[in-house]
C-alpha cells in the first residue's frame, strides 16, 4: 500500500476560526477526516501533518523523498500556507527529493492580494490547485491516486 503525505503549513491549525469568509468553517481535524476517507477509497495510506515551523515541513518532505526512492510514495499534497510565497528552502527540498507533489491552497490565491500571486513551490510542483475550498484536499488525493 502506497502512502500519501498531506502537509499543512503555518496557521492552518487555526482552520475553523481563521478568517472563515476566506477559509470556511471546517477545522483541520475535519480536513484530516476528509483525507482519511479519500485515502481509504483509493487503498492508500495517509500521513497527515501540520506545523507552523518551516524546518518541520522540510523534514517531512525529506521523509517523503525517502519513501519515493523506495517506491512506496503515492504523492504529496502540500498546503504550505504563507511559506508558499517566501520559502526557497521548500522549493529546494521538493526539487532535491524529486517527489511528485500537488501544491494546494484552499482559497483562490490569484483573486487575493498580489503578494499571494507568486509561489516558490509551483516551479517544482507536478500540479497546482487553488480555490476549491476544503473539498480540494479530497480532489487532490483523487488525482494522486491516478498517478
Ligand atoms: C493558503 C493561501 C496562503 O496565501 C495563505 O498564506 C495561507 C493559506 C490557502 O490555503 O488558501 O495560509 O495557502
Amino acid at each position: 500500500m502506497k502512502t500519501v503525505f498531506v502537509l499543512n503549513g503555518p496557521n492552518l491549525n487555526l482552520l475553523g476560526t481563521r478568517e472563515p469568509a476566506v477559509y470556511g468553517h471546517q477545522t483541520l481535524a475535519d480536513v484530516e477526516q476528509l483525507c482519511a476517507q479519500a485515502c481509504a477509497r483509493h487503498g492508500l495510506s495517509l500521513r497527515f501533518h501540520q506545523s507552523n515551523h518551516e524546518g518541520a515541513l522540510l523534514d517531512w518532505i525529506h521523509e517523503a523523498g525517502r519513501l519515493h526512492a523506495a517506491g512506496e510514495l503515492a504523492g504529496v499534497v502540500l498546503n504550505a500556507g504563507a511559506y508558499t510565497h517566501t520559502s526557497v528552502a521548500l522549493l529546494d527540498a521538493i526539487k532535491g527529493t524529486g517527489i511528485p507533489l500537488i501544491e494546494l491552497h484552499i482559497s483562490n490565491v490569484h483573486a487575493r492580494e498580489s503578494f499571494r500571486h507568486h509561489s516558490y513551490i509551483s516551479a517544482a510542483a507536478k500540479a497546482v490547485m487553488c480555490g476549491f475550498g476544503v473539498p480540494g484536499y479530497a480532489l487532490a488525493i483523487d488525482a494522486v491516486a491516478q498517478w
